[in-house]
């Protein structure tokens, strides 16, 4: 049964998604990541293809599968994921999901750190700044895709952070999130989306609501319905 006929209003789009974790290796068998489970991201990859985007869906290591119909890139690092993302444009919308380490440890070591190292006890973490991907994609010059959509992980003044956050990465849109809660590897989202027209607080809602409702404003932006 076809739940909709006629041609799908992401028809012809190409949007470029990250989502997930990334990894920042240690030694070869320790890294440095986060919780992010990479379920909003993904929801969201599959709700623009069923609207007929193609999706070129960029995912740090997660546990779930992936969505039908997008051609899934796996990546670990920042780096891996900044550099897949170049190759996978252009793109007429970027939207960026992944909870991108901020930082990685400078000089990974080649062989595993060993507990009783001569006698040095704990090694010291040296970190370096990983290459923000959002930024770079919402400040390309020539390729720049139309709408560029951030997300902000909060745990207090959201609405606040969020404002200025969309300011300093240069993207259109951020979609922001409390996660103070059960948020991150949850079923459910409480968002608040930022646009040029200001603040709209949603409903909490399931991620799969969150990410139909999402693609649908993308959709109507890109046809010229929401500007
Ligand atoms: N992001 C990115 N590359 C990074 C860091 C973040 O692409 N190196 C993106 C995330 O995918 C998200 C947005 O930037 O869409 C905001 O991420 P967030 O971690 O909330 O913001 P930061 O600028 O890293 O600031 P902080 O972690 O201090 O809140
Ligand atoms: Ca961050």
């Amino acid at each position: 049964l076809a739940r909709q006929s006629g041609p799908k209003p992401l028809e012809g789009r190409h949007v470029l998604l990250t989502a997930g974790p990334t990894r920042e290796p240690l030694d070869p068998v320790r890294y440095l990541s986060n919780h992010s489970s990479g379920r909003q991201g993904y929801a969201i990859a599959g709700a623009l293809a069923e609207l007929g985007a193609q999706v070129t869906l960029v995912s740090g290591p997660v546990s779930i599968a992936s969505p039908r119909g997008v051609d899934l890139v796996s990546v670990e690092t920042a780096r891996e994921m900044m550099a897949a993302c170049e190759a996978a444009l252009p793109a007429d919308v970027f939207v960026s999901v992944a909870a991108v380490a901020d930082w990685r440890p400078s000089s990974p070591a080649d062989r595993k750190l060993k507990l009783k190292d001569e006698g040095k006890g704990p090694p010291a973490l040296s970190l370096s700044e990983n290459p923000d991907i959002l930024s770079t994609i919402s400040r390309l010059e020539k390729g720049r895709p139309q709408l560029v959509v951030g997300f902000a992980a909060e745990t207090d003044t959201v609405e606040e952070n969020a404002l200025r956050k969309r300011a300093r990465k240069g993207c259109d849109w951020i979609v922001a999130n409390d996660v103070s809660g059960d948020v991150m590897g949850g079923a459910d989202n409480e968002i608040a989306l930022v646009t040029d027209a200001g603040v709209e607080n949603w409903p909490r809602m399931g991620k799969t609501a969150v990410a139909r409702r999402l693609a649908e404003r993308i959709a109507e932006d890109l046809n010229g319905k929401g500007k």
